[in-house]
């Protein structure tokens, strides 16, 4: 008989009585203190990714860091993120205005996005936001002339498409042609926009920007779109009056969600790329640029677990067994949007022996609020913890309130400390856009 694939990183322990330890945080003691579902993330895990990433970039000439605050943000995570010398990238107003109300330095912060709105890029300019990544041809006038009417000269990248397109689910490639984002390189459209951004007088053209995806594990695809990069890069100094400084390779290494996955280890990826940069630079005969990366899910992806109470089983014979719990695409859509698979473990009988088959479905009225299908688990039962592993990226950021279920908390844990990083969201939360319009507002029948 199978029994319990506990996971073995430090970070989860198993007590001697089955129990899964987070930080050294009893599961019990963290639901009893917090409630369930809870999304608890890992600091010194959170804080090792960050270092794994600096520290092998340190063999670079220079190099710079932005964590994609798309994965996972609030306030506190922010101060997390520049206490460990990481810059912001950041793709909204909305997310600008956390790390601004966190105090992140806007110098080291990069703003994206394919369809940035005047209030998002005015928000951007008036903070004095460090980079914008131009993306599009209509943002090149939209950007000019507003740095005109603010009276500033924002420094921008340039939004490259440079058709790569790796081994990932087909909704997180992006470096392809066929692609909403960026300019591409085949057909001319970025030497156009270099052309046109090195002419306009609010704008300084800094460098270039691509970004081919992301849960990708071959490090080749990164290495391929470096030196292609590296190619344009010095044609655009050469023939099209650029005078970049840095090329921004945008993130997108994967994680292991379970235990079948095996990614590359962060310091082998950068290690591959700063050698890709440097032979490319020598090869196309330019000074090495300053060489920046944006990931988001290698760094919180692997440091966060949900965990939730089973609140229903049904086991249907010959069919399917389905536990129900307390959440579920509400606070994970992961399994819904590319039925990403998660590791599950049942958090307080990690000794037992995994005996049953069991889906593991949400709270809301849908049947594809599915957390994870055929998981080899004990026999549940109503009141069972289960905790889902590697929930720290885009599982909280990209939350809802499908059938008005409230966010849960989450905690941010290192050993001999547990603080909320979000409280809980309340009923009165759930209703704070509300408003009744004022034919509406006599109780009862008119
Ligand atoms: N930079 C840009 C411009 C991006 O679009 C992204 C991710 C990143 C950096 C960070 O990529 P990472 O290192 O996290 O792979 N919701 C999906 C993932 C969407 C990724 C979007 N862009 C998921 O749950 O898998």
């Amino acid at each position: 008989m199978k029994t319990m694939n506990a996971p073995t990183d430090d970070i989860y322990r198993v007590a001697p009585d089955g129990s899964m330890q987070l930080a050294g945080h009893a599961v019990s003691d963290l639901l009893e203190k917090f409630g369930s579902p809870l999304i608890v993330m890992i600091e010194d895990l959170i804080r090792q990714n960050c270092r794994a990433y600096r520290q092998k970039f340190d063999d670079y000439p220079e190099s710079r860091i932005y964590y994609a605050s798309k994965a996972f943000l609030t306030t506190g995570f922010c101060r997390l993120i520049e206490q460990e010398g990481l810059g912001l990238d950041v793709a909204s107003a909305g997310e600008l205005a956390t790390a601004l109300a966190a105090g992140f330095n806007p110098e080291n912060i990069i703003m994206h996005g394919n369809a940035k709105t005047l209030q998002d890029l005015r928000l951007a300019l008036e903070s004095g936001i460090g980079r914008i990544v131009i993306d599009n041809s209509a943002e090149i006038e939209s950007l000019n002339d507003l740095a005109g009417l603010l009276d500033c000269r924002p420094r921008v990248l340039i939004r490259v498409t440079p058709g790569i397109k790796p081994s990932t689910h087909e909704y997180v490639q992006t470096g392809q042609v066929d692609s909403k984002f960026g300019f591409n390189l085949e057909g001319g459209a970025a030497a156009e926009a270099v052309k046109r951004v090195v002419a306009k007088s609010n704008l300084k053209l800094v460098g270039l920007h691509c970004h081919i995806g992301s849960q990708i594990f071959a490090l080749k695809p990164f290495q391929v779109a470096a030196r292609t990069m590296l190619e344009f890069y010095a044609r655009a100094c050469n023939d099209l009056g650029a005078q970049f400084s840095e090329l921004n390779m945008g993130g997108g290494l994967g994680i292991n969600y379970t235990p079948g996955d095996h990614p590359p280890a962060i310091g082998d990826h950068v290690a591959g790329l700063s050698r890709a940069v440097l032979a490319a630079a020598r090869e196309f005969g330019i000074a090495p640029p300053i060489l920046c990366d944006e990931p988001g899910r290698s760094i919180v992806g692997r440091a966060g677990v949900t965990l939730y109470t089973v609140q229903s089983t049904k086991k249907i014979e010959g069919i399917r067994n389905y536990a129900s719990v307390d959440g579920g695409m509400t606070d994970n859509p992961r399994y819904a949007l590319y039925q990403a698979k998660h590791q599950v473990v049942a958090a307080k009988r990690l000794n037992e022996p995994v005996d049953t088959v069991w889906s593991i479905s949400g709270r809301c009225c849908e049947s594809g609020d599915m957390l994870a299908r055929d998981v080899d688990l004990p026999n549940l039962k109503a009141g069972d913890i289960l905790a889902v592993l590697s929930t720290g990226a885009y599982t909280y950021s990209m939350a809802s309130n499908y059938n008005r279920v409230a966010r849960p908390a989450v905690v941010l844990a290192t050993p001999g400390m547990v603080e909320l990083l979000a409280r809980r969201e309340t009923d009165q939360d759930l209703n704070r856009l509300d408003q009744i319009p004022t034919w509406l507002a006599q109780i009862g029948k008119p």
